[in-house]
């Protein structure tokens, strides 16, 4: 299906080098007493819930602050969730059904203005999260037994959509979540009697956001805009978005992981906070296996964020201020590794992930001039066996997260390293392998 208007190629390209960004849940679930899911799940009557907006100030948010906190943790851009599934509207908008917005609250702010604002002041790229799922309106759930309703919900997204990607200067992405066709029904789908097996392969209404005049709409509104996959059949989006999960090796499609800091999106109390072996664990094997990490974090219903999130984030900045190179910039690849390590390159270095040592070397192609270094200074021993460059660093100068190597060569690490090489099949074939990269050298 149709990637109109623009050629984002070159977008994709830069945001892909960018690797790490921040995802902000924030809205009137962020009271840490339900989740975001709470209007749906317990469930909440929607006045209700509404009435949570009465509280609405966000005196502490600061969008210039949030832009600061994730430049110190090394993040190149931003999303912003801009209305989740409970349709509170974190920006004036016009066509938000009954009001239901950060202007019509005691806040009184367009948040999504201060933090397009900040994010192009601060010069991140820019991400909106927009959610066209809207758990106020009964077509939602039951999209032919609610068909005005529906029509409403539909209309309500493509006019916001206008909003955000018309009011607000430069949109670099757009992370739709909830847009699938496939999401339409949930009143069947889920609520009391399960998800239907073919539930994703079967939607109840094909086409229901009417993609194509979406779609040409956003992306003549923002040239080169990059979108997310999470709408309509899935085909109109730049790349897939796994989500809490590690995407699986693949460098030929773009990706990005979305996982969270803490145990959920929205803010909860006292919740414990992921390790920095695995905030960095995570975004290495991500950036390893070909995609970019957007790392969620948490802010309060204030707008200000948790210490311990803050401090968690710093040590991720510093931690990438040292050994950013072997992050930014690099793609997938082209050695595949299990949960032990993983590899990126760029150009014609080649770096070597290593968080446990499940054997005293790892094995390179031994091209000639090649350069051995770890990034922690550390001494490297590099022999030669078997065809292949041995290289090892002793125990003692083992991170406990991340053991980063860099392997230069004269050329092009992919000129000399075919894509998704398997690394135990590799390693065991150690001679034929490396033969065969000589003799292409040739
Ligand atoms: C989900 C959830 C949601 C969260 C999102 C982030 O699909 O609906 O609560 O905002 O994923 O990826």
């Amino acid at each position: 299906m149709p990637k109109t208007i623009n050629d984002n190629q070159q977008n994709m390209k830069n945001w892909q080098d960018q690797k790490f960004g921040m995802f902000i849940h924030w809205g009137l679930y962020s009271k840490g007493d339900i989740g975001e899911w709470s209007m749906y799940c317990n469930p909440i009557d929607i006045d209700e819930y509404a009435e949570r907006a009465k509280d609405f100030k966000g005196d502490k948010f600061n969008a210039e602050e949030w832009v600061d906190l994730a430049k110190s943790a090394g993040m190149k851009y931003m999303v912003m969730i801009t209305k989740h599934h409970d349709g509170f509207s974190l920006w004036d908008s016009k066509a938000c059904k009954d009001n239901h917005t950060s202007l019509n609250c005691p806040a009184k702010r367009d948040f999504v203005k201060e933090f397009t604002d900040a994010c192009h002041k601060g010069g991140l790229l820019t991400g909106l999260y927009y959610s066209p799922l809207d758990w106020r309106f009964p077509g939602f759930f039951f999209p032919q037994m609610y068909k005005r309703s529906a029509n409403e919900l539909r209309e309500q997204a493509h006019k916001q959509l206008e909003e955000l990607t018309t009011n607000y200067g430069r949109v670099d992405l757009m992370w739709y979540d909830g847009g699938e066709d496939y999401w339409l029904g949930h009143g069947i789908h889920m609520h009391k009697f399960g998800r239907p097996a073919d539930f994703k392969t079967n939607p109840q209404v094909k086409d229901f956001w009417d993609m194509e005049k979406l779609d040409k709409m956003i992306r003549t509104n923002q040239k080169g805009i990059i979108c997310n996959d999470r709408i309509g059949d899935k085909t109109y989006g730049d790349y897939f978005a796994p989500e809490k999960k590690i995407g699986e090796y693949n460098t030929q499609k773009a990706w990005e992981t979305c996982d969270t800091m803490t145990n959920g999106w929205g803010y909860h109390p006292g919740a414990p906070i992921r390790s920095l072996r695995s905030c960095i664990q995570l975004l290495a094997k991500v950036v390893c296996n070909g995609g970019n990490l957007l790392l969620n974090v948490a802010p309060k219903f204030d707008g200000s964020f948790e210490e311990n999130e803050i401090a968690r984030l710093k040590e991720v900045g510093a931690w990438l201020e040292k050994y950013g190179e072997s992050i930014y910039g690099t793609r997938g690849g082209p050695i595949k590794v299990d949960d032990w390590g993983g590899t990126a390159n760029k150009d014609n270095k080649l770096y070597f992930h290593v968080f446990d040592w499940i054997s005293d070397e790892i094995y390179v192609p031994d091209v000639e001039n090649a350069k051995v270094k770890c990034l922690t200074g550390a001494p490297v021993t590099v022999t030669k066996k078997n065809g292949l460059l041995a290289i090892s660093v002793p125990s003692k100068y083992r991170q406990e997260i991340d053991t980063v190597i860099e392997i230069t060569y004269d050329k092009k690490v992919t000129d000399i390293i075919e894509d998704a090489t398997d690394y135990n099949e590799y390693s065991k074939s150690a001679i034929f392998k490396n033969e065969a990269v000589i003799v292409a050298d040739l």
